[in-house]
């Protein structure tokens, strides 16, 4: 823990974000605004935005879901399916899209339209690559037979190295990674002869390791793909998140689900932590005695990686303990973030 009690950063950025969408689309924005003046849309909803028209659409109903007065700035990609075309990718550019994310199919909540197999997009990440679009991956394999805590290092082996290998002028964002072996391959990966590759990391895996989802209980709002790892591979984590290496960067994958869905026989993947994302990573980046390292990782590495101007405004953090709540409206329902009803050291205050 160092000692500085006030942080204040240029304003951060989410690069993964879920909002879902409707009467949920308010309650959940208030969070992410109040922190973010912009956030990567994540498409997985249901049907998943595939086309530029309804991810321009979706875009509209964020907006005018916004707080009064705010600035925020929902930035759109694109659900990739085996039928993606490079019409398609095309079209997507000119209308602003900022990238496409691969979902592998049965991968996480609200997949079943992801790719079945890689090669069959060959034709749109060539288009992907002509344009500069990246592609966003969500790490994991899916075969039934690989255990859940190896699905991303085989994935590392399986397809993404192959694939960089096959389309050399692609550039890539390696989403919430969780493992040492993802950090790893990051940090060294040869992008002179293949495109730029950079990851995203969450608050929750630079907080936690899967000790915290079986703590005296099932505790399933530990629970979100890919899942928490073993200690070795969180120190890891924040090892490279604190490092000053560019191609680390914010991501919180905040993905809220209605209570009942999450505390349920068979409960839903995500973690709730648009409310508290910047207090939590400063509690990450200060037990790691790196606060001087969360302005770059929050506000400079992730635009500079999306060819994006760095934001003017100010956001400034308190070393000061508030209480985080047990719940929080969602639509007619409620969402319980992530640690609920305990503490977090840093509040937001300017
Ligand atoms: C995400 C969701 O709920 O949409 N869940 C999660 O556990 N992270 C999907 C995803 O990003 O994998
Ligand atoms: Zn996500």
């Amino acid at each position: 823990m160092s000692s500085i009690d006030i942080l204040e950063i240029c304003q951060p950025d989410d690069w993964h974000l879920h909002v879902r969408d409707g009467e949920f689309l308010p309650d959940l924005l208030k969070h992410t605004a109040s922190q973010f003046q912009r956030a990567i849309i994540m498409p997985n909803l249901k049907p998943p935005v595939t086309t530029a028209e309804m991810a321009m659409a979706y875009r509209q109903r964020i907006i005018s879901a916004l707080p009064k007065g705010s600035a925020f700035e929902p930035l759109m990609v694109l659900y990739l399916t085996d039928n993606t075309s490079p019409e398609q990718v095309k079209r997507a550019k000119e209308a602003g899209v900022v990238g496409f994310k691969l979902y592998p199919a049965g991968a996480t909540t609200n997949s079943d339209a992801g790719v079945t197999d890689i090669q069959k997009c060959a034709a749109a990440l060539d288009a992907m690559s002509d344009c500069g679009m990246p592609l966003l991956v969500h790490g994991e394999v899916t075969h039934a037979e690989i255990d859940v805590f190896d699905r991303e290092a085989v994935f590392i082996e399986q397809v993404l190295e192959p694939l960089r290998s096959r389309h050399p002028g692609l550039k890539i964002v390696f989403e919430h990674i969780t493992t040492k072996q993802a950090a790893q391959y990051v940090e060294a990966a040869d992008t002179k002869r293949m495109g730029a590759i950079a990851a995203t990391i969450t608050p929750q895996h630079l907080l936690f390791n899967r000790n915290a989802i079986f703590s005296g209980g099932v505790r399933p709002h530990y629970y979100c793909l890919p899942i928490l790892k073993r200690e070795e591979h969180r120190l890891e984590l924040v090892r490279v998140a604190t490092s000053g290496n560019s191609r680390f960067f914010l991501g919180t994958d905040s993905a809220p689900h209605l209570k009942g869905t999450k505390e349920n026989a068979c409960g839903c993947a995500g973690c709730y932590t648009a409310w508290h994302a910047m207090p939590l990573y400063a509690e990450a980046f200060d037990a790691a005695n790196a606060l001087d390292k969360l302005e770059a990782f929050a506000s400079h590495f992730g635009p500079d990686f999306y060819q994006l101007p760095r934001n003017t405004g100010r956001l400034t953090l308190k070393r000061q303990t508030q209480d985080i709540p047990e719940d929080f409206p969602m639509g007619a329902g409620t969402v319980v973030p992530l640690r609920a009803g305990e503490t977090v050291a840093w509040t937001i205050v300017g």
